[in-house]
């Protein structure tokens, strides 16, 4: 089979450099083949950043590509996921989990988002310094505990919140994780003190917690509950069917582990990159003081959620790093042109997102953060696209960024936070999202006093 043209080195090598700095491999590529060239991991994969070529692979109505189930996260989420499964079935999955995540539904959770980041930040002390990704998986994982399984404080919450968060945090950032997941042939259970063992042993008392939560959740049948879960529960699809246990499990997988990991890490960044440029953080306040109610009302986060400059900062901190840098992979199905290169069926495509987001021709001094650029232009799905797009999109994007700007109108509105040290801080791998590459400290610098807003700031 014909394919683009790429490093010449041999796979395992490729494959070693792929899993160690995938961002600077992907640039070194770039710079040599353009905007379309081969990989050869454990197989052949075509990366693609160009705009016109991710339409042609994105779109979603067309019979060029298929969207297939990537058996890559199999070992997480199970084989009834919607990133495992392909076809008719991926689509009946689609469509039960979507409507809890947009909408009025999603809104209904602002009162939790905010509720849980106060309660965090009010552990806060002045002058203490803390970790920002552990804050942020703190408030992540809560969010999700409580709108997701609509879970508080029982012990089974309390013992399923603590090993999701060993699972998700600790080995799913390790290089060790991303290894296991490109080479199967690791993945062997060698007793409860190795690495995949204590993570079979993990996942399979998390399976037991989600089963007899379910469980309970249906002979309660509380057609009061608006958790994801319950609204899961009800959920029918076009033939009246629910889901079956065994999906409803591999889905609460599926969520926790698409959606924990990558907002916790979205709002690492955004809050570095605040703090980086105190002009960025002046404009934000002065943003928010325009609002008078921050409660978590439904008024204030439609608001929140509709302000032009946290929007910019947040979606210029999503494109400079984005949190994933590929799409899910997908199949040409019938032979075609793609950047001048004729793709026979069968070839793997990825999209870059992260070099599409360095792009100079896009995005001029790419490399630095400029909200204003988001101001200024408008950017096409397939220049910006830190959710991917077409029939695999992020279902939990609108939540995502509704999620994003709550938690940090929360942070700054009632605190005056400081970078402990002034370093530049660079994307790395970390397990299934592009993280820091160093842990980023801050400190908490005084409690602020909440503007009330001009009376034509509220009038306008
Ligand atoms: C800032 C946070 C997030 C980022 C950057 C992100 C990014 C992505 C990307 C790039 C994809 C692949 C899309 C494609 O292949 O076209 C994806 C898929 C997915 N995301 Fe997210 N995501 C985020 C948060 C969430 C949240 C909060 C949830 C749910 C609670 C979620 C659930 C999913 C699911 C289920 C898929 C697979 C969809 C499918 O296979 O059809 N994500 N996400």
């Amino acid at each position: 089979m014909k394919l683009p043209n790429g490093p010449k080195t041999p796979s395992l090598v490729q494959t070693f450099q792929w899993i160690n700095s995938p961002m600077t491999y992907m640039e070194d590529c770039a710079e040599r083949y353009g905007d379309i060239f081969t990989l050869q991991l454990t197989e052949p994969v075509v990366m693609v950043s160009n705009p016109q070529a991710l339409q042609q692979m994105l779109t979603s109505d067309t019979k060029e590509f298929s969207a297939p189930g990537d058996p890559l996260f199999e070992s997480f989420v199970g084989k009834n996921s919607v990133i495992t499964v392909s076809g008719e079935v991926h689509r009946r999955q689609r469509q039960l989990l979507m409507p809890p995540f947009h909408g009025e539904r999603m809104r209904s959770y602002a009162q939790v988002i905010s509720k849980v980041t106060e309660e965090v930040i009010s552990q806060w002390q002045i002058g203490q310094n803390f970790d920002v990704h552990s804050a942020m998986q703190v408030i992540t994982m809560r969010v999700i505990m409580q709108a997701v399984f609509g879970l508080y404080d029982s012990p089974h919450a309390q013992e399923l919140e603590k090993l999701l968060t060993l699972m998700l945090n600790r080995g799913g950032s390790s290089p060790l994780r991303a290894l296991m997941l490109y080479f199967p042939v690791l993945q062997k259970d060698l007793g409860p003190l190795t690495p995949w063992g204590i993570f079979l042993r993990r996942r399979s008392r998390v399976y037991q917690l989600l089963h007899a939560e379910i469980q309970a959740r249906r002979e309660q049948a509380d057609s009061s509950r608006t958790d994801v879960l319950s609204l899961l529960i009800a959920a029918r699809d076009e033939a009246g069917q629910p889901m079956t246990d065994a999906e409803l499990s591999d889905e609460l997988m599926t969520l926790l582990t698409a959606g924990h990991e990558t907002t916790a890490t979205a709002l690492t960044w955004v809050l570095y990159w605040i703090h980086k440029f105190p002009q960025v953080r002046e404009k934000l306040l002065q943003e928010l003081d325009t609002i008078g109610d921050r409660s978590g009302s439904d008024t204030s986060s439609n608001t929140i959620l509709k302000l032009p400059y946290l929007n910019a900062v947040c979606n210029e901190s999503l494109r400079i790093y984005p949190v994933g840098m590929l799409t899910f992979p997908r199949v040409v199905q019938q032979p075609l042109t793609l950047c001048g290169y004729d793709l026979e069926p069968g070839t793997r495509v990825l999209g870059s997102i992260y070099l599409t987001h360095q792009r100079e021709d896009l995005y001029p001094q790419s490399k630095q953060f400029k909200p204003e650029r988001f101001l200024e232009k408008q950017f096409s799905p397939y220049e910006f696209l830190p959710f991917g797009g077409g029939a695999k999109r992020c279902i939990g994007d609108a939540f995502a960024q509704f999620e994003m700007k709550l938690v940090l109108a929360t942070i700054l509105s009632n605190l005056e936070l400081a970078l402990v040290d002034n370093f530049d801080v660079k994307p790395k791998r970390r397990g299934l999202v592009t993280g820091p590459n160093r842990p980023i400290q801050m400190v908490v610098k005084n409690r602020r006093q909440v503007v009330s807003p001009t009376p034509e700031a509220v009038s306008g």
